[in-house]
């Protein structure tokens, strides 16, 4: 069983790997750490001082790799990175719970984890309580310090996260992000539509979730987006579809443009990458709209990583 965090105290030398683990008190504790590190990060610069992190990123990653160490570091930390599958030994045949239990048996203070895997980093944090496991995605299951960077994000736009809208668009049913999200919003009432595809909607999941939710088809995109504050885009998972699912979208389903932008006031977020090959989801127009957030929000997850890391070494420190 994960170790639930319901109390600043329960965060002390825990894991975090999913948001299930949290309460909207502890949420709440998450974003007040970052926002007192964004306004004064130097204060923190000694937290983990002798402490040392395995960066473990067994698929591919820009930001949570980049900013997961550059938290631990901006700590004060030490950090060993392995990325890939290639240079290690899974590749001649070793198994996950060896290779795992080698990892703890070198026993760092934390291990960051990604892997295409759905629930390993739960596996790891139950058989090897002694370390403090953080998952930084775990196949199309859960992103949970995404989704506490995106709420951080969301936190700095609307003051309310009862009073929310959000729309969810494009890939649900394979977008770790956002099944991480929705349960993090579930926590305040938020209001969420998620529109996709017929056959990239996740109902079961987001049931078993106990998520409350608007479904609507992708067809409807444009009727929707001027009732909502945030518009949350993903990335289309092509690595992770049928087919037919694919062929969909390398003919352009939806793209989110300036024109549709137009008809709206809200925040345009994306956890990033966007696909800018095949078709991009998102029109590279937008970059530079005022109504897009999404270099700001990725740019938070160092605050957000830096919270985390901060609360599992120290819940109780306190510079105000
Ligand atoms: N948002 C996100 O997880 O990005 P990376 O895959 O680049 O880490």
């Amino acid at each position: 069983m994960l170790r639930t965090i319901s109390t600043a105290a329960d965060f002390y030398q825990n894991s975090f790997v999913s948001i299930d683990q949290l309460n909207p008190q502890t949420i709440q504790i998450i974003l007040q750490r970052a926002k007192a590190i964004k306004a004064s990060p130097k204060q923190w610069n000694n937290l983990a001082h002798n402490k040392l992190l395995y960066s473990l990123f067994f698929s591919q990653s820009t930001r949570t790799r980049v900013s997961t160490e550059t938290a631990w570091i901006r700590l004060g930390g030490d950090v060993i990175n392995v990325s890939g599958t290639e240079h290690i030994s899974t590749s001649k045949g070793e198994s996950w719970e060896h290779t795992l239990a080698m990892f703890a048996g070198y026993q760092p203070d934390a291990i960051a984890i990604r892997n295409s895997l759905e629930f390993l980093p739960h596996t790891a944090a139950e058989k090897f309580p002694n370390i403090s496991w953080v998952n930084c995605g775990d196949g199309s299951n859960e992103h949970p310090t995404q989704a506490m960077l995106d709420v951080f994000t969301i936190s700095e736009l609307v003051p309310d996260l009862k009073n929310l809208t959000i729309a969810f668009v494009g890939d649900i049913k394979h977008g770790r992000t956002v099944k991480s999200l929705a349960k993090t919003l579930q926590q305040f009432g938020s209001t969420m539509y998620f529109l996709s595809p017929s056959s990239l909607h996740a109902q079961d999941e987001l049931e078993q979730a106990g998520i409350t939710y608007n479904y609507r088809d992708i067809s409807e995109l444009t009727e929707i987006l001027p009732h909502v504050d945030i518009i949350y885009a993903t990335r289309p998972q092509l690595e992770r579809m049928s087919e037919a699912d694919r062929h969909m979208y390398e003919h352009g389903v939806y793209q989110i443009t300036p024109q549709l932008m137009q008809k709206t006031k809200a925040r345009l977020m994306h956890p990033l990458p966007i696909d800018a090959h095949i078709f991009p989801e998102i029109s590279a127009e937008l970059d530079t709209h005022p109504q897009s957030v999404y270099f700001h929000q990725a740019a938070n997850g160092l605050w957000v990583r830096m919270a985390i890391f901060s609360l599992l070494l120290n819940p109780i420190q306190n510079f105000a």
